[in-house]
């Protein structure tokens, strides 16, 4: 199958979460799977240097309220799928990353991205030369595309809208329809008004072939009001098209075996290189060097979803009982300012490193005993399973894609995988927390646990199966 594949992020170029992963590693697997995969995203200002080699380009004619613009196509070495660059000075050379505000107009960009996805999977097409047979569109910047192309001559591609956060719903005053080409008749409850305003998210739920998200019980907590952001309504009518699809993880990129980004690597079967990692975290990182005390790492959004406040409310506790905790994060300042205060508090106990890190991320990874990771929802989570292939004890709730990735040790040390937890409270963190450290001083018990995560298969083999039987279904 040919395959276009839209996406606001792709690591490693442009990630600011695990959509970033997903976005490289999917397509990945895909291609490997003999299939013709091209992904689209915009070109950022940063990545504009990158690309001076890049030995194709596409125009794009200006029509209607949009600009000039053109694909740079590049296909960087080693990569088995070529990347589609939408270069449009005007809509994407501000700002930095991709949902910058300092400067960025979101609706154009993205309704620009979503607009060319369409065109280029119909006869109005700027380039006939590759005419896709399946158009996967990712998270609301991508959600107007199926919308669009029932609108344009000929549109030959099946379409497929992969949810990766409901919260992230891409609302817009009703008053930029006509920037956006949207014709009015749309504007309404049963098209893609919501609430007053225009929702990209709402677009793509109802008008692509196929909706998935990223793992099966997500899929079926979205169904209901606790999850379903106000979107459970609209995804209940069309619950018949909604697949739930288990991420992976890019075991190319996320291996202990291989991470170049780790001071020592290390395996299943030679476990004693993940100390000296412990160490080099918590040298770099000014925690005392204790091979004993219990080392617990989070990298993450710093954002209510995360459950980040559970982690400041059970902190003097878990520190007192002689742990360390090392975050490293972005995202709401009120948080990052908690955080800090704790680390502040505890020093040698607790570090807080504010940014975004991809080499502390791996060391944390590496380093690390346990993993916290008390989300309130988790569409599926990429962490929890690196975690778990690091070797490191994911500690979560029992929500989405953490529930249907990790086996609590309720079900004996030789099947579990981690620690999970039902209720969003400091108090239900706090009794798992206790368990985590009764494990921790049954070494015997730990380490089984260790090897059973470290063994499991979590790449995207599988899934990757999945999304081509999905797509072949569509008619
Ligand atoms: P989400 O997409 O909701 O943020 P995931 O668990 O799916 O959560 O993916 C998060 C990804 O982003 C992981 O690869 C994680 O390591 C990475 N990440 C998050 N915050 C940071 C950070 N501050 N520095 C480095 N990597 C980060
Ligand atoms: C979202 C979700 C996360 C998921 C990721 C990749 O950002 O919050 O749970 O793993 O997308 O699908």
């Amino acid at each position: 199958l040919k395959i276009l594949f839209a996406t606001p992020e792709c690591a490693p170029w442009v990630k600011t979460g695990g959509l970033g992963d997903v976005s490289a590693a999917l397509p990945r697997a895909l291609a490997a799977l003999g299939h013709d995969v091209k992904l689209l995203m915009p070109l950022y200002a940063p990545l504009k240097k990158l690309t001076a080699r890049a030995t194709r380009s596409v125009h794009i004619e200006a029509k209607g309220p949009w600009p000039a613009s053109r694909l740079v196509c590049w296909r960087p070495k080693g990569l088995p799928f070529e990347l589609l660059l939408l270069d449009c000075a005007e809509l994407f050379q501000q700002g930095g990353g991709p949902y910058d505000d300092s400067g960025g107009d979101h609706a154009r960009r993205f309704g620009w991205l979503s607009r060319v996805a369409a065109l280029l999977a119909s006869d109005a097409t700027p380039w006939p030369q590759w005419r896709p047979d399946v158009l996967h569109g990712n998270d609301w910047p991508a959600g107007l595309a199926p919308a669009y192309l029932r609108t344009l001559p000929a549109p030959h591609a099946r379409t497929v809208f992969t949810i990766h956060n409901l919260a992230f719903q891409g609302l817009f005053p009703l008053d930029r329809a006509p920037q956006l080409e949207l014709p009015p008749a749309w504007l309404t409850p049963d098209g893609i008004e919501y609430w007053g305003r225009l929702s990209f998210l709402k677009a793509g739920i109802h008008e692509a072939d196929a909706i998935t998200t990223v793992s099966p019980t997500y899929a079926r907590e979205i169904l209901h009001e606790a999850h379903g952001c106000g979107f459970d309504g609209i995804l209940r009518s069309r619950a018949e098209r909604l697949h739930g699809i288990l991420n992976g993880i890019d075991t190319s990129v996320w291996n202990p075996a291989t991470d170049e980004l780790l001071p020592m690597r290390y395996s299943a079967e030679q476990l004693d290189g993940k100390s000296l990692n412990k160490q080099a975290l918590q040298e770099r990182l000014r925690l005392h060097t204790d091979p004993h005390a219990p080392l617990f790492g989070m990298v993450s959004r710093l954002t209510h979803q995360k459950g980040v406040d559970l982690v400041l409310d059970v902190l003097p506790w878990l520190v007192e009982q002689g742990a360390q905790v090392a975050v490293l994060g972005q995202g709401d300042a009120d948080l990052e300012r908690a955080l800090q205060d704790a680390a502040a508090r505890h020093p040698g106990r607790v570090s807080v490193q504010l940014g975004f890190d991809e080499t502390l991320a791996h060391l944390i990874e590496g380093g690390a005993d346990a993993y916290l990771m008390p989300s309130r929802f988790e569409p599926c989570g990429l962490n929890q399973m690196y975690s778990q292939a690091y070797g490191t004890l994911p500690v979560a709730r029992a929500t989405g894609g953490l529930a249907d990735t990790i086996v609590d040790l309720s079900a004996g040390p030789e099947a579990a995988t981690g620690f999970l937890f039902e209720a969003s409270t400091a108090d239900a963190l706090q009794v798992t927390l206790r368990r985590v450290l009764d494990a921790w001083s049954a070494p015997e018990v730990w380490h089984a646990m260790q090897r059973r995560g470290m063994q499991q298969q979590l790449d995207w083999s599988g899934s990757a199966r999945r999304y081509e039987a999905l797509y072949r279904s569509l008619r």
